[in-house]
């Protein structure tokens, strides 16, 4: 628990100073780099990279295969901040870890927020390596990162979430992914603590209550860029079927060769997506 708001504040502003004193391009856009978009990097133009565990108070990623960097660059000629290596609630990080580098990315300049996440498939029109941009979201997560005494420099109390994910980029996405032919639904993404998977009657429930799709992460950050209004896009890669007639036995193989199927399409779709924004 977050003992004061000022204690948070100076952390956040000392990791900010550390990173600009790195002479670091003022970044437009910030892109959390999850499940399927480990090849943007491959994209893009990088000027500088700083090791999390070299940033004052940036936690640092313990799953093994995320490499815990942050990267200063251009990407579609547009000047980004990409965070590869994300903190999982499941890991053990407190929901004010999860999102202290949201806040940084705040703070270096970023106008709006991309993100990517793994997802268990709900909704029956799903298939595995499909894509689903979310539209919208339903937080079972156990804790908000937004609780304790508001940080009132950020954004207001009751953080609105009329428009989690920003309608104009939702449109565009699906308008660029129908363009590059790559199999792209809309839809509720549930989000769940983990670290373990559902069970079946959990499924059921999830798609009872409107959910195309489920996983662990996401949502926080999100919650967290709402909070400082920036305007966000996220999407799932479908890894795995959890609807009635699909639903087995989940073989992690099976995952990561689904998230990497998706990965050459998902990365053209942010790469455009990215071209194409202005503010
Ligand atoms: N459930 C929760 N999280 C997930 C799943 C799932 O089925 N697949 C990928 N992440």
């Amino acid at each position: 628990m977050e003992e004061v708001s000022g204690n948070l504040i100076e952390k956040i502003n000392e990791a900010v100073d550390f990173i600009k004193s790195h002479n670091v391009t003022s970044p437009r856009y910030g892109i959390v780099l999850g499940t399927g978009l480990g090849a943007l990097v491959n994209e893009m133009k990088i000027e500088k990279i700083i090791n999390y565990d070299e940033i004052p108070h940036f936690p640092v990623s313990t799953v093994e295969f995320h490499s815990g960097k942050l990267m200063f660059g251009r990407l579609a000629d547009k000047p980004v901040v990409v965070m590869q290596g994300r903190f999982h609630f499941y890991e053990g990080y407190s929901m004010k870890e999860v999102t202290f580098p949201i806040r940084v990315m705040k703070l270096l300049g970023i106008e709006k927020l991309f993100m990517s996440n793994a997802a268990g498939g709900l909704n029956e029109s799903f298939n595995i390596s499909d894509l689903m941009i979310i539209n919208d979201h339903i937080n079972l997560m156990t804790q908000n990162p937004l609780t304790g005494k508001n940080l009132d420099e950020f954004g207001g109390r009751f953080t609105d979430m009329y428009e989690p994910y920003d309608f104009s980029m939702v449109h565009s996405g699906l308008k660029i992914a129908k363009e590059l032919g790559i199999q792209t639904h809309e839809g509720v993404y549930a989000a769940v603590p983990g670290p373990n998977l559902e069970t079946r009657a959990e499924y059921r429930y999830l798609s009872i209550i409107g959910a195309d799709a489920v996983g662990m992460s996401t949502v926080p950050e999100i919650i967290v860029a709402r909070h400082m209004e920036i305007p966000c896009f996220a999407v799932s890669v479908i890894t795995d079927l959890c609807y009635p007639s699909a639903v087995e036995k989940i073989d992690i193989q099976k995952i990561i060769a689904a998230a990497h199927k998706a990965e050459p399409g998902l990365t053209k779709l942010i790469t455009r997506l990215i071209g194409e924004q202005d503010s």
